[in-house]
């Protein structure tokens, strides 16, 4: 990714370091955070230092890499780092075999990362054919090259009509309470890329008055009949646009399928703390009595889905 005039991963490695650009931080402050051992890695994932599913699948596949001489114990540890992006447990089972079979473990994890952009550079090629001159398309949270390690799930499509010099708008949901938004909105302005942050109870007004024509969004892990879980917020946004009339899409890699799943009921929710609603960069916002319940994710049924975008073509059904 362009930033500032200079070519970026989310991630990368440094010799016998990883380095991660820190989320947390942007758009204000542009900090690496270095991670030396699987348990730096998992902070980072935990703390959300590094987000987003391929990212996080990234991640772990390197923590692996740093972890390896106890493979089994890395991979106990970064499994317990988020439970609802399946890329991690993909990513975890690619690295624990490639261990067992006497790959180098750094070797494997960049084949994993590099594999990992080819597929979102696919998907983006794919998606671009949705998009016409002048199409306004809605996303939701973070599913650009910082979710993706570079180019991104939903956002590729929208890299690749720009290449195209198709003009298009970019409605970003400013994805409350982690405000993914903001990160997108970020994404959007290295590129140059037309584009206005809404609030996210905005996004029913914008289709009811007919500004919006496309919705593309990332996905976290997809259950076989096609249910798929995003960041919270999705499911609604998934509701209004089939009420209005308007494709709904969903852009992700085969890391994100989980072929366990038979559908979206059996996929764990993560619930982060309060501290994301009582708080606002540190400053209290609400008093001490309040009680929050903070689901970071929700499951849209598949009968809400126009298509997915994958980096083998656009389906109507997931299989
Ligand atoms: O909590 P986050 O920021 O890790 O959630 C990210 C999302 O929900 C993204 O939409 C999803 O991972 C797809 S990213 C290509």
């Amino acid at each position: 990714m362009n930033i500032n005039g200079t070519q970026y991963r989310a991630i990368w490695q440094d010799g016998n370091v990883i380095q991660f650009i820190d989320q947390r931080k942007l758009p204000y402050s542009f900090e690496i955070f270095t991670a030396r051992t699987v348990d730096d890695v998992a902070f980072a994932i935990k703390e959300m230092v590094v987000r987003g599913a391929p990212a996080i699948g990234a991640a772990a596949a390197y923590g692996m890499a740093l972890g390896e001489k106890e493979a089994q114990k890395s991979a106990d540890i970064l499994r317990s780092s988020r439970p609802t992006a399946y890329d991690l447990f993909y990513a975890i089972e690619y690295m624990v075999h490639a261990i067992s079979h006497r790959e180098n473990a750094f070797v494997a994890a960049s084949t994993y990362v590099e594999d990992i952009i080819t597929r979102c550079k696919k998907i983006g090629e794919n998606g671009e054919k949705l998009i016409n001159d002048n199409t306004r398309i809605l996303t939701h949270c973070n599913a650009g090259a910082l979710a993706t390690v570079d180019y991104g799930t939903a956002l590729a499509p929208l890299r690749a009509a720009h290449e195209k010099n198709k003009k298009i708008f970019v409605l970003v949901d400013e994805t409350r309470p982690r405000l993914q938004g903001l990160l997108t909105a970020w994404e959007l302005y290295q590129e140059n890329i037309p584009h206005a942050l809404i609030a996210d109870n905005a996004a029913g007004y914008f289709m009811k008055n007919k500004e919006i024509d496309l919705v593309i969004v990332g996905a976290d892990r997809i259950a076989k009949n096609g249910d798929f879980a995003n960041k919270i917020g999705t499911y609604e946004k998934a509701v209004l646009a089939k009420e209005n009339d308007i494709p709904f899409y969903i852009a992700a890699p085969v890391s994100t399928f989980d072929p366990k799943l038979k559908d979206g009921s059996q996929i764990v929710i993560e619930e982060r703390g309060r501290k994301e609603l009582t708080e606002i960069k540190g400053t209290t916002i609400m008093p001490d009595w309040i009680s929050v319940k903070n689901p970071a994710f929700d499951v849209t049924p598949q009968k809400y889905v126009t298509g997915y975008i994958t980096e083998s073509g656009i389906r109507k059904k997931w299989l």
